[in-house]
């Protein structure tokens, strides 16, 4: 891999936060944010792909969300609803591959359904692959891992434990980037995240712009990942 390829992260993940401020200050409901959001969300796929990014993986619903007023949940379904239908088949069509982790058993059937759908056309060797984390939350997943281990019995090893996680198959994040303000992961990719690099910027997710995300990757570039080592 030449300089230039390491400069730029192979696996992102993005904590999309802040879509309810963003519409609070515009005296609008909180679904006038998600919807802003998604919009977001499609262009920032489009910069990503362009960059050089190889995974993307979108925090897009935790389990923790789900106590949220049913109404907002609805709104967001509807959201899942439209990107499934309208954006991701497209992407699929462009050689990109969609990915679904979490628990998706909280979804309205035709929701999941669409997403399982949409997954399963894609192909293993995309140039592209795209994770909506739903319905998500890291300590779940790790338990669920914990209990797979010992359903299979014997000792597992690190790489074998990753295995077992939803995120099989997509390498560790190598830059993490957090909008909306807030300093903490907010179970996301908590064994997965042991050696990325953390972003935080204030910037709320519907204005997270495409200058914004190179300015971001700018400075994933200036970083020295160590790793332990000297
Ligand atoms: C992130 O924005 C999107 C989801 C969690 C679904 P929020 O909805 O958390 O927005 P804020 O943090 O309340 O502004
Ligand atoms: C994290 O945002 C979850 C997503 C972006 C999907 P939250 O708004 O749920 O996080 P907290 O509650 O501020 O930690
Ligand atoms: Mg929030």
């Amino acid at each position: 891999m030449s300089e230039k390829n390491r400069a730029v992260p192979q696996s992102v993940g993005i904590i999309m936060d802040g879509n309810g401020r963003w519409a609070k200050r515009r005296l609008m409901p909180r679904s006038f944010g998600h919807d802003a959001g998604m919009k977001r969300i499609v262009k920032l796929v489009e910069c990503a792909r362009a960059a050089g990014i190889r995974y993307l993986t979108l925090f897009a619903l935790s389990t923790e969300n789900l106590a949220r007023p049913r109404e907002e949940l609805e709104g967001l379904f509807g959201l899942f609803r439209k990107y499934f239908e309208e954006y991701a088949p497209k992407l699929v069509a462009e050689d990109v591959a969609i990915g679904v982790i979490g628990d998706l058993s909280a979804l309205p059937a035709d929701v999941s359904g669409k997403m399982l759908e949409v997954c399963a056309r894609s192909k293993r060797d995309a140039a592209f692959r795209l994770v909506f984390a739903v319905n998500y939350g890291s300590r779940a997943e790790i338990v669920r891992a914990a209990n797979l281990a010992v359903k299979a019995g014997g000792e597992v090893s690190e790489e074998g434990f990753s295995r077992l996680m939803y995120t099989c198959g997509v390498p560790d994040p190598d830059f993490i980037i957090r909008t909306g303000g807030e300093l903490r992961l907010s179970n996301f990719l908590l064994w997965q995240s042991a050696y990325s690099e953390l972003y935080f910027t204030k910037t709320l997710f519907p204005d997270f712009d495409e200058r914004q995300f190179k300015r971001a990757l700018k400075e994933y570039s200036r970083r020295n990942r160590r790793f332990g080592k000297v």
